[in-house]
């Protein structure tokens, strides 16, 4: 297959930018575009017997072709708008189960969306809200696997990890994890919202109670789709965060219809799978992988440091150390997102810049539009601002 500059006509991103962040919100194909409107335009043509009769159909239809393709069955998925909502749903629906003193735990590469509703749970709750701290270099699997363990107490009572992790895209060993975490009764779901398309994914070997993944972010569907998984065992008790006709009435009833919307994302996914495929399917996971890690080689030449991870740790998507220190006093958000600016105002380039555990981290994307050039470019603006102390 031909990627890079050869292939970036297929979406609508502009001309002459420098986009090395697929992995904030994803990137749409223009075909997949027009496939969720013609579901759109289908809906408008007779709203009542589509909601009423055909969009029923039309998404279990959809949720069983996506099942498939995540290692799930169709029935035990619903579609919800993103991960962050996935993440609601179960976290929310804990609420009336927990005790206080009772522990969350998550690591301290969570995404910030699921920490705060983790932390507002137990607040409601007076359940008691833990981090365990990964240090980014990250050195192993085996490293990440340990820290969750010895976090692990008696009042665990339920855990959320990340597949991969947001600001420094490491991929956890969340197999294992789920196996340690369910030998001590410890209830576990898996924040996938990166997987679906970066990662091989199969959800039920997994075997965490709960893993929602985002199809908007790496499998080319419209933005606004995504899945959540629910094992038998705990669907009856996992209710939608917007309460509608079907609460209590079972997993599907919950969550297929809560509420007039545009439900065309969901319905598109099967066509961002189709274009996944139609693009090389596994080659295009290799492309974007072995790309990365030529990416992250740039960017340690430019700015040296220690490897930030094993490159079996990496799909699509790679953070380095900035050699820029936390303002002590300054709101670290305010900081980064001024150093994103200097990147796209002067520069043209699109890639985040988060702060994590007192430092400051670059994180590149590579998804089938990129080539090297664009990341050589990046490198050679941070070596000279970092050079000419310009940050
Ligand atoms: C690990 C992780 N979880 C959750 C989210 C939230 O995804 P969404 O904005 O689709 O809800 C993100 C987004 O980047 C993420 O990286």
């Amino acid at each position: 297959m031909n990627y890079g500059k050869q292939i970036r006509h297929k979406w609508l991103l502009e001309d002459g930018m420098t986009f090395l962040n697929n992995g904030s919100f994803g990137a749409t194909p223009i075909e997949v575009l027009a496939v969720q409107r013609e579901w759109q335009e289908r809906l408008e043509r007779q709203p009542l017997r589509f909601v009423m009769r055909e969009l029923p159909v039309a998404l279990r239809s959809a949720a069983n072709q996506m099942g498939e393709f995540i290692g799930a069955a169709g029935e035990d998925i619903v579609f919800v708008d993103n991960a962050t909502t996935g993440v609601n749903a179960v976290v929310r629906s804990l609420i009336g189960t927990l005790q206080p003193g009772d522990e969350l735990l998550t690591t301290s590469h969570v995404y910030n969306a699921v920490r705060q509703t983790m932390l507002y749970v137990c607040k409601v709750t007076g359940a008691v809200y833990k981090e365990v701290e990964v240090p980014f270099p990250v050195q192993s699997s085996g490293d990440v696997l340990e820290r969750i363990k010895h976090a692990i107490t008696p009042r665990t009572r339920f855990a959320m990890f990340d597949h991969i992790t947001s600001p420094t895209g490491i991929i956890f060993p969340v197999k294992e994890i789920v196996q340690h975490c369910k030998e001590h009764g410890i209830l576990v779901m898996i924040d996938g919202a990166h997987a679906p398309g970066m990662v091989d994914l199969n959800v039920e070997d997994i075997g965490a109670d709960w893993y929602t993944g985002n199809f908007h972010k790496w499998l080319f569907a419209p933005k606004g789709c995504a899945f959540l998984h629910a094992t038998k065992q705990q669907q009856a008790t996992t209710h939608a965060t917007l309460i509608s006709h079907g609460y209590n009435m079972g997993f599907h009833a919950e969550f297929d219809f809560n509420g007039t919307k545009d439900w065309s994302s969901y319905l598109s996914a099967t066509a961002g799978l189709e274009f996944f495929r139609q693009n090389g399917g596994a080659e295009l996971r290799a492309y974007n992988h072995a790309l990365t890690l030529q990416a992250r080689n740039e960017l340690l030449r430019a700015v040296p440091q220690q490897l930030p991870a094993p490159d079996d740790m990496l799909g699509s998507l790679a953070a380095i150390v900035l050699p820029v220190e936390l303002e002590e006093q300054g709101d670290p958000i305010k900081q980064t997102t001024a150093m994103h600016d200097v990147l796209w105002d002067k520069h043209n380039i699109e890639v985040p810049i988060f702060p994590l555990s007192g430092k400051i981290l670059l994180r590149v994307a590579v998804q089938c539009f990129n080539e090297l050039p664009e990341y050589q470019h990046c490198a050679s603006v941070l070596q000279t601002m970092y050079n000419s102390n310009n940050a």
